[in-house]
Formats: C-alpha cells, structure tokens, sequence
C-alpha cells in the first residue's frame, strides 16, 4: 500500500498548505507563515531543516542510509500488501532502553485499536516496532537535536510541536521496510505532551497524550481530514462544509434528515453558537501578574463553555482561572503531573451584552518556567432546542476558524478531531476511515486451490481468505458481530450461480477422472456490510476474483 505515502511526499514536496493541516493540536499556535504564504513546513523549522528535495514524481533525491532497525510485529491482522500498516520508529531510546521502546509502542497501537478509536477497523491495520538505539536517551531542547536517529527535538522547553532533524533517515527507513510501511510514526522517547502531522507523525511516549496525538494525527493522515476544532486553518474532507447552502457530504448520517425539512439542503439545520473569543498564548504564566483577555459579548446566547488547556500545573492550588472576577474552581485531570491537558468549563446562562475578562493567576511560585497557558477559548450557545448538545446528534454544527471564518462539522464534541481527549471518531469520520482504508486493502487476501482424497473419490476444494471481518473476527477480541458486520459472498462456475456454496469461504467439488465438472471458471464475489459504512458510492466494500481451475486433483 504505497499509495498515500506518495501522496503525503507529494503534499510535501510541493510546500502545499494541505500538510500543515496534519499538524493537530501541537500546531494550534499562531503560526505567521501561513499568513505570509511561505512553505508552512520550512517556516516552522525555522528553516534551518536540511534542504531534501523531492520530485514531483514522489521520489526524493537525497539517499541516505537505512539505520538498522529491529522489527517486531506489535499487532498483525494480514500480510502487509493487503494491509495499511502503521510502524512506530524508535528516537532517543537507548540500546539499554529497547524493552522499553516496543512496550511504549504496544501501548500505544493497542491504546488506539484494541477497544476504541480504530477498533473496528483493526483488522486492515498492521502495527511494526522497528528499533535502532540511539547514544542519547531522550529527545532534544531549545532547537537541538541529540544523538539519535531521527533528530527529534523541541522548539524551546515548552510543550508543543515536536520537530524532525533528519527526515531523508526516517525516509530511508520507512523505504527500506517496503509495504512493510504505510505510516510512519517517529516515537519520541519523552513523558511530556508533544507531537506533529504531515508526513511523518510525531509522537512522544507521554503516557496521557501520546495515544491522544498519536490518533488525532492518523486521523489527520488516514482520512484525510482537517481539523474540528476552533481557532485552525484547514477545515476539510468528510467531516466539513464551508457553507450551509451547499450539499452535506454527512447528509445520510444526519439526525434530521433533510427531506423531512423540504428541499434539500436549502434550509438545512445549522445549530446556534458563537465564538466570541479564542487565543493560543503559549505563554508562561507567573505569580507577579496574571495573564488575562477582553472580550465582547452579545448577551443573545443562553449557555457558554470556557475552554482552555495548560500544561506545567498539576494542582488545583497551583492557579485560579476567573470570568469576570468569578472563579471558575478549575482543578487539574489526575495523574498528569507536568504533563499537558484540556478542560472545559460548561457554565449555564449567557455571557451579558457587553465586555467581559478572563484571566489565569499563577499562585505557587515553585511553577514559574513550567506552569504554561497554552490555548484560551469562549463559545456561547443557544438552548437545547437552537443547539443540541447532547451526543449522537449529527447536524451542522459551527467551527470557527483563526480568522473566525465558520464552517460546518457533522457533531456537537463525539470527534476526536475536535475533541483531542474524546478517544473516538464521530460516525461521518469512521465512515470515511473504512473507505480509505478499503481503498488499499482488498477484501480478498487469496483464493487457493487444493485437492483432498477419502477412499476412491478425490475432492477439489477452493478456499477463500477474506479480511477477517464480520464473523471471521478474531473470537478472542470479541465473540459477537459488532455493528451487524456480514459478508455475502456468491460462488459461480462458467457465469452460472452455485447457490449451494452460497456465503462459504471454502468449497468442496467432487472431482471424477472421467467427467470434467470440476474444470472451469470460477468466479467469487463478496460483499462486506457494516452499520459503520451507509454510504459507499466507489464500491470500496465490494470485491470479486475469477479462478480457472484446468487440472484433476489426480493429475497433480
Ligand atoms: C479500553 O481498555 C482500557 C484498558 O485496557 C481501559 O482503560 C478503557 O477504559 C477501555 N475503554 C473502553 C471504551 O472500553
Ligand atoms: C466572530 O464573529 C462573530 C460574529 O460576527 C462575533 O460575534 C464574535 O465576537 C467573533 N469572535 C471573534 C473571536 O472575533
Ligand atoms: C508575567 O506574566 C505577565 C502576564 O502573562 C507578563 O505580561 C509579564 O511579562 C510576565 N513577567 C515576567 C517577569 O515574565
Ligand atoms: C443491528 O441492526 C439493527 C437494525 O438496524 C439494530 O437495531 C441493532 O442495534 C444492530 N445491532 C448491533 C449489534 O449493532
Ligand atoms: C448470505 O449472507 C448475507 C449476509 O449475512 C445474507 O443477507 C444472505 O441472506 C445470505 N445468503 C444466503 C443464501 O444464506
């Protein structure tokens, strides 16, 4: 499965703004390049990257050596040419530490596909460990990469975007593994929150956020997909629409349907909300004075969420956060000690007509240099029946961009793409997960052809290896179909059906010596249905194979 790979170096290559949409949560910083229109990926390495030229054919110009890696499998479903596989690439572990790296990188590939997020989809997916130690534990600071592999390194000290030193070795590698590698992942080892998209994904081993970028990111790279959350840049694909008028790409997934509201999509249901402020300071926070903001509000709402995330603080007597001089009794997520998190603060009653302030006050000293604001946000909302909130409504919810430009996303908060702590997709994303993946992996693994003998008669058999989906799941993961999953499969010889051997994956044909029933063709078409997929309209969950069978099993 090459395919996406070429088209992520293609992106790349020509400095299109469509990777610095991969770039996720660690990228929600202002970010002066895209309104300068220079090569966001340039910019933000403070273009002291190596230049590593690519062809527009996909193919780059630097070569470089393939480190050694150690390659385990982590999860395996199939043979990776009928698989997208996901390899995780050690950076900053030592030699001494490589028992650490494949239980960090199992932790994630099962955090993100054993029991949710890409659960369902598991059996497309292989997850690859591939180990080369590096001299130096750890990744590097202040711009410098250490001693490792692939170079990774931050900015500055603070939480957010963790960059590459040496992409043309994690070219190297990926390429050297073949259809072994679909998506790399660079695993920094550090605890803290980090990361980057585009065409390597960057994650760290941060026990709560590792697993939290690690599948925003894929989602970003897999789905093809832009952000849902506010303040971005690059709202597109499946889950987005630029204007209410024009057709919903979730039509089929929403709640109301639109034929139930007359014509479709001219009154189209868009639920009512604004976002009357939004900021990404990355600012330290100290105790000499508090950071706060004004903003304005329109006093039309009737319910508001104070959204904001934070890092460096892991006490609830580390900082007081106020609205209006009224404290908001934040209190940090358990067991994150330096480590970065979200919150949320949903608070009844509209924001009044008029300016309003919300501030951040260090309390404890000792947190000065690490206690960070990362990013600050209002929304307002109208009631329930203007804006349903509650989960597993799809309709048309407003996303507001940096330049507070709205587009439109299919949930309220059920997507990860919105939502970097929810740990699922919403069903319009999931929708479009199975169609990318099924547009590298065949439903059919192989048709094979064997012989058996018993007494006097011989028996052609011809077997059928199907993605193992629907019944065929692994009974160990789970003992029941999940989502009303099925195959319909329908055998026929020479254009006539075997109604016979109707949803069988193996069949069983009396081969006489003396009559040739058994030669010809042999045509196998198989249907996969799930409640996951309702729309489909490439044929992706349908596959078929011709076989000629043109000898007796007592011939061979
Ligand atoms: C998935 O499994 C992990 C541990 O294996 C558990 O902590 C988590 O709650 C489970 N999630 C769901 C949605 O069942
Ligand atoms: C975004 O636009 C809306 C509508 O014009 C306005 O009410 C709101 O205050 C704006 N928000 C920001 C952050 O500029
Ligand atoms: C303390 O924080 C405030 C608010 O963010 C900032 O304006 C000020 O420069 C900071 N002071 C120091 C000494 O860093
Ligand atoms: C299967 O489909 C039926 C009818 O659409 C639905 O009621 C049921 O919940 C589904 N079962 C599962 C396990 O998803
Ligand atoms: C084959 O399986 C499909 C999916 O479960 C089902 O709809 C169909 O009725 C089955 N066909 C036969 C002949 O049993």
């Amino acid at each position: 499965m090459v395919l996406n790979r070429v088209l992520n170096i293609l992106l790349f290559g020509l400095g299109v703004q469509a990777s610095t949409g991969y770039l996720g949560d660690a990228q929600q910083q202002p970010m002066s390049m895209s309104k300068t229109g220079e090569s966001n990926v340039c910019a933000m390495h403070g273009g002291s990257l190596p230049s590593f030229g690519y062809a527009k054919d996909g193919s780059h110009s630097v070569s470089a050596l393939s480190p050694t890696l150690a390659i385990r499998p982590l999860a395996v479903s199939g043979p990776p040419e009928n698989r997208v596989d996901l390899v995780f690439f050690s950076d900053g572990y030592t030699i001494e530490e490589m028992d650490k790296f494949f239980t960090d990188a199992k932790r994630l590939a099962d955090d993100i596909s054993q029991n949710q997020t890409f659960f369902t989809v598991r059996p497309l997916l292989n997850f690859w460990g591939a180990f080369t130690p590096s001299e130096e534990s750890g990744i590097g600071a202040d711009g410098v990469p250490k001693k490792t592999p692939y170079g990774l390194y931050r900015e500055g000290t603070e939480l957010r975007a963790v960059y590459y030193a040496r992409p043309e070795v994690a070219h190297a590698a990926c390429d050297s593994m073949g259809d072994q590698c679909n998506y790399p992942i660079l695993l920094g080892n550090d605890p803290l929150y980090g990361g980057l998209g585009g065409e390597f994904t960057v994650i760290t081993s941060s026990i709560l956020n590792g697993p939290l970028v690690l599948r925003h990111e894929l989602g970003h790279s897999i789905i093809d997909v832009g952000e849902e959350y506010d303040g971005g840049f690059a709202y597109f694909g499946v889950n987005a629409v630029q204007d209410a008028h024009e057709p919903v790409s979730w039509d089929h997934w929403l709640s109301i349907p639109p034929s139930t509201s007359g014509s479709i999509n001219s009154d189209a249901r868009v639920e009512r909300s604004v976002m009357p402020m939004q900021t990404y300071p990355w600012t330290l926070l100290n105790t000499t004075q508090s950071w706060s903001i004004k903003f304005p509000a329109s006093g039309l709402y009737f319910r508001h969420v104070v959204r904001f995330s934070l890092s460096g603080l892991p006490e609830a007597t580390d900082l007081r956060v106020e609205l209006d001089g009224i404290e908001l009794d934040w209190v940090p997520k358990e067991g994150l000690g330096l480590d970065r998190w979200h919150y949320d603060i949903h608070r009844d009653g509209g924001l009044s007509d008029g300016e309003h302030i919300l501030s951040f006050t260090l309390l404890n000293q000792e947190r000065e240099g690490v206690a960070q604001l990362c990013s600050a946000e209002i929304l307002e909302f109208g009631d329930e029946d203007e804006f349903v909130s509650s989960p597993g409504f799809y309709s048309l919810y407003p996303t507001f961009s940096d330049k507070n430009e709205t587009s439109y996303r299919p949930t309220n908060e059920d997507c990860l793409m919105r939502i970097v702590t929810s740990p699922d997709l919403c069903k319009v994303c999931t929708e479009g997960l199975w169609i990318h993946l099924l547009k590298s992996v065949n439903l059919i693994d192989d048709l094979t052809e064997s012989c058996t003998h018993s007494s006097s008669t011989w028996t052609k058999i011809l077997t059928l290896d199907l993605v193992p989906l629907a019944h065929l799941r692994n009974p160990e993961e789970n003992n029941e179909p999940i989502n009303n999953e099925s195959y319909a499969i329908i055998w026929k010889k020479d254009g006539i059906v075997l109604d016979e051997f109707a949803n069988m994956t193996s069949i069983a044909i009396e081969d006489n010596d003396n009559n040739d029933q058994v030669l010809g063709r042999y045509e196998v078409f198989v249907k996969f249905s799930t409640d996951e997929i309702r729309l489909d309209e490439e044929g992706r969950t349908s596959s078929s194979r011709v076989y000629d069978v043109t000898t007796h099993c007592e011939d061979d």
